[in-house]
């Protein structure tokens, strides 16, 4: 169980009132949580003792280079990757995946063809548009009504010719959780490589990436309580086959080979925080068995609040959930709907007017939203459940859809 009240504690900003004594409810955390004071902290303290650029012969230089080992380290726990050389850092998943993107098209043929989804966020899309310049062909998966991906329609377009799929392991518009095991399992005899979008998975639950027949997997941690950093996995050998945009006097070893200019060493700081922050949620010996432990406890929380929520959404006449129902654990605490008679829009001024920060719109999964017949109604309205949300709180937000 999570002990709530005292998870709260460490979130500064979650004791902010307006002027009418209200707290902010906070359920704008698929676009980015708050952090605890732990990563400030780490942020601040990097920058008060130990500011400095990389590989140099000094204190504060040394601590930097030391900092950095520790980040790969425990982005390697957190991903049950193979070992810290497996991890690169980035600004964002997006600027990552664009240039994995460039670097394999350096690899792959005219007529190769690469897999990605109609349910796909676009930065799951767009960089592999750079391979259409080479002559690869994109075939996209279709998305069901429900939210859904077509796994017939998926599985028919893996052939001879496909060099590698790219699909994320859930949806960040609807909460769907995609079927990406079963994906890396059929795989698993082929000669292509399978890329996984983590961004909205990894705040919610444990990943084993070595379980998964996966290739290459990205996340970012301002979506698990931690600042404005990406990270890509690489299964080991494989970035070092490559050849990414780079200079010359760069590291041209994996995983820096990726890894462009200089990177943001506080933030960097702030992202081991916030894994510390994770594990000290859960228990065991080594970090990666408090990480799995802590991620039980916060799957379970979030997923009773979310199915709350969406349970009481139903009740509304007026309102119509997208993505598939909570019976399955099939669900991430993502829960997106319309209303009939207002936009997504104007829901969430309603919703920000009694200090509930939601998001409405297409959130980038534009195709997705496209698909659904949503975009000229404005997209739907996102209400995303984290660690520090209450049952209390979600109780709050039924009241004023109510009223709505
Ligand atoms: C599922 C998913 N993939 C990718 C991204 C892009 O991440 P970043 O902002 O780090 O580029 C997001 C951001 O919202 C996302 O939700």
């Amino acid at each position: 169980m999570i002990n709530s009240e005292k998870i709260r504690e460490y979130f500064p900003s979650l004791s902010r009132i307006d002027n009418n004594n209200n707290q902010i409810i906070y359920l704008d955390g698929p676009g980015g949580t708050q952090v605890p004071i732990q990563v400030i902290e780490g942020i601040s303290q990097y920058y008060i003792r130990s500011n400095a650029n990389t590989h140099g012969e000094f204190a504060t230089s040394k601590e930097t280079d030391f900092m950095m080992d520790g980040l790969r380290g425990r982005v390697s726990d957190m991903l049950g990757s193979e070992g810290p050389n497996t991890i690169s850092i980035g600004q964002n998943m997006t600027t990552l995946n664009y240039s994995l993107a460039r670097a394999l098209s350096r690899k792959f043929k005219e007529g190769d063809e690469v897999i990605i989804t109609e349910l796909d966020h676009e930065a799951n899309r767009g960089p592999w548009r750079v391979l259409e310049e080479v002559g690869v062909k994109l075939v996209e998966v279709k998305l069901l009504e429900s939210g859904i991906l077509d796994y017939s329609d998926f599985k028919n377009k893996i052939n001879d010719k496909t060099v590698m799929v790219c699909m994320g392991m859930s949806s960040n518009a609807f909460g769907t959780l995609n079927d990406f095991i079963d994906i890396g399992s059929h795989l698993k005899d082929k000669d292509c490589l399978f890329l996984l979008d983590a961004v909205h998975y990894a705040p919610h639950f444990s990943i084993n990436v070595q379980e998964l027949n996966c290739d290459f997997m990205l996340c970012s941690a301002y979506k698990f309580y931690g600042p404005h950093v990406s990270f890509l996995y690489s299964r080991p050998g494989l970035l070092d086959s490559l050849s990414p945009d780079r200079l010359v006097v760069q590291d041209q070893e994996a995983p820096y080979i990726i890894e462009t200019g200089t990177l943001n060493h506080a933030a960097c700081s702030g992202v081991a925080s916030a894994i510390d922050f994770i594990s000290s949620i859960g228990e065991g010996d080594s970090l990666r068995e408090k990480l799995e432990s802590a991620y039980q406890k916060i799957s379970n929380h979030e997923f009773e609040l979310a199915k709350h929520l969406y349970d009481s959404l139903q009740n509304f006449q007026k309102i119509t959930v997208i993505g598939p129902d909570f019976s399955s654990k099939k669900r991430t605490p993502t829960v997106s709907f319309v209303h009939n008679d207002f936009s997504p829009q104007e829901v969430c001024k309603k919703l920000a007017s009694k200090n509930i920060c939601a998001w409405d719109g297409h959130f980038y999964a534009l195709k997705a939203i496209q698909k659904l017949g949503l975009e000229s109604k404005g997209g739907v309205t996102r209400l995303g459940v984290s660690v520090y949300n209450t049952k209390q709180e979600i109780d709050k937000v039924i009241e004023v859809i109510s009223e709505i």
